[in-house]
C-alpha cells in the first residue's frame, strides 16, 4: 500500500463560500473533503480522498446497534507566518490504535495507523487550506472515525470497517476564559465503570452515558458534569471533554490514569510543562471531599480543565449536593492564564516549541 500518495476526488462546487467564520460553533460545518478507507477481507485497504459526503448504511448494521465505534479529536492552527501546525497527532493515533483494541477493531500496526493519519491529516489541510481558520481562538478541528459497516444483528464484532477522516472549522469550545465554567458533581451517574470499562476508549458508549446527566446539569444552570468513580461515588475522575486539575496549597494535582479515564493529550501536555516549570505536580486520587475541604479552609487555589476542545479552561465554580462552591480568583487564575498562553503561544507558532510536538504543514500564502 502507497501511504503517501492517497488518490483523490475533488469536489465539483466548493461550500466554502457559505461559511461564516465569524460565527464557527463547534463541529456543524464540515470541509470540502474527507479521507476514507476500508477493512474488508481480513485486511485495510483503499485510503482515499473524496469530497464530504453522506453515507450508505443498512439499517441493519451492528454498529448502530451495539456500538462498534471509535473516534479521536485534534486540531490543526493556522499559525502567525501562514503555516497550519497540527498538535501531536502522533499521540491521537496511539490512543486510536488503543480504543480499537478495547472496542475489538481490527487494527493496523500503530506506526502504519499513524503514518496513514499523519498523512491523510496533511493532505486534507493541504487540499482544504482554505478551511483553516486564522482567527485567534479558530482553528481546523480533526476528526477521525472508525465504524463496523457489516449488516447483522448477532452480537459479535463486525467482518467490515470504514475509517473516515473529517475535519471541521472551529471556534473556542465553551467561549470565555474571563467567565470560566460551572461543574456539577455527579454523584449518581456514572461515565464510565471504575475498572475493566471502557472509560479510557474514546468510544460512542461514554459519551451516550454522559447525556442525561449533562442535560440534567444544564437545566440546573451549570455548563458541565464533574465525574465521580464508577465504585464509591468518591473519586473526581474528569469533566465532560476535558480532564482535571486543581491547584490546592501550592500543589497541582490531577487524576491518575486509572484505565477509567480519558489520557488527554492536553492534560499531558500540561504536566509537561509544569514540570518544565519546576513546578510540583502530583497524579494522585483525590476525593470530592478533599477538594470541599480545600474550598472550606481556603486553599484551593484554582481548578481548571484541559482538552482539545476547550485548551485549558477556567472552572469558576463547582456544585456539590446542594451547595455551590465558587473559586476565590476571578477566573482565569495565574497558573491557567500562563497554560493557556503556553500552549496556544506553541499552537500557534508565538512560542518555540521546544518538545517538537507540532506537525507543521506549509500552506499556500
Ligand atoms: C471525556 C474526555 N476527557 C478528556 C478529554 C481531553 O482529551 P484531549 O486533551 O486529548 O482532547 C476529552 C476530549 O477529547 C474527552 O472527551
Amino acid at each position: 500500500m502507497q501511504l503517501s500518495d492517497f488518490p483523490v476526488t475533488h469536489v465539483e462546487h466548493s461550500r466554502l463560500s457559505q461559511v461564516n467564520f465569524d460565527k464557527l460553533g463547534f463541529g456543524t460545518i464540515f470541509s470540502d473533503h474527507m479521507f476514507s478507507m476500508d477493512y474488508e477481507d481480513s485486511a485495510w485497504r483503499n485510503p482515499r480522498i473524496h469530497p464530504y459526503q453522506a453515507l450508505a448504511l443498512e439499517p441493519g448494521v451492528a454498529m448502530l446497534h451495539y456500538g462498534q465505534t471509535v473516534f479521536d479529536g485534534y486540531k490543526a492552527f493556522r499559525g502567525l507566518d501562514g503555516d497550519a501546525r497540527v498538535f501531536r497527532p502522533d499521540m491521537n493515533a496511539r490512543r486510536l490504535h488503543n480504543s480499537c483494541r478495547r472496542l475489538c477493531i481490527p487494527v493496523m500496526e500503530i506506526d502504519e495507523l499513524s503514518e496513514i493519519m499523519i498523512n491523510a491529516t496533511r493532505e486534507l489541510i493541504r487540499l482544504d487550506h482554505e478551511w483553516v481558520p486564522s482567527g485567534w481562538g479558530q482553528s481546523l478541528y480533526i476528526r477521525p472515525l472508525i465504524i463496523g459497516t457489516e449488516s447483522t444483528l448477532e452480537v459479535r464484532a463486525a467482518s467490515s470497517y470504514r475509517f473516515m477522516i473529517m475535519t471541521s472549522p472551529v471556534g473556542s469550545y465553551f467561549g470565555d476564559l474571563q467567565k470560566g465554567v460551572s461543574l456539577r458533581v455527579e454523584d449518581r451517574y456514572t461515565r464510565a465503570a471504575s475498572s475493566g470499562g471502557l472509560g479510557e476508549a474514546k468510544t460512542a458508549a461514554n459519551y451516550a452515558a454522559s447525556l442525561l446527566p449533562g442535560s440534567e446539569s444544564r437545566a440546573q444552570g451549570f455548563d458541565q458534569v464533574l465525574w465521580l468513580d464508577g465504585n464509591e461515588h468518591r473519586y473526581v475522575e474528569e469533566v465532560g471533554a476535558m480532564n482535571i486539575f486543581f491547584k490546592i496549597g501550592g500543589k497541582v494535582v490531577t487524576p491518575p490514569l486509572g484505565g477509567s479515564i480519558l489520557p488527554g493529550v492536553v492534560r499531558d501536555s500540561a504536566l509537561t510543562l509544569l514540570d518544565d516549570w519546576g513546578l510540583p505536580t502530583e497524579e494522585r486520587r483525590i476525593a470530592i471531599d478533599e477538594v470541599i475541604a480545600a474550598f472550606r479552609s481556603g486553599v484551593l487555589e484554582e481548578v481548571f480543565g484541559a482538552g482539545t476542545a476547550a485548551v485549558i479552561c477556567p472552572v469558576a465554580s463547582i456544585g456539590y449536593r446542594d451547595e455551590v462552591f465558587h473559586v476565590p480568583a476571578k477566573p482565569p487564575g495565574e497558573l491557567t492564564q500562563r497554560l493557556y498562553d503556553e500552549l496556544t503561544g506553541i499552537q500557534y507558532g508565538k512560542l518555540e516549541d521546544r518538545h517538537c510536538w507540532n506537525l507543521r504543514v506549509p500552506l499556500p500564502p
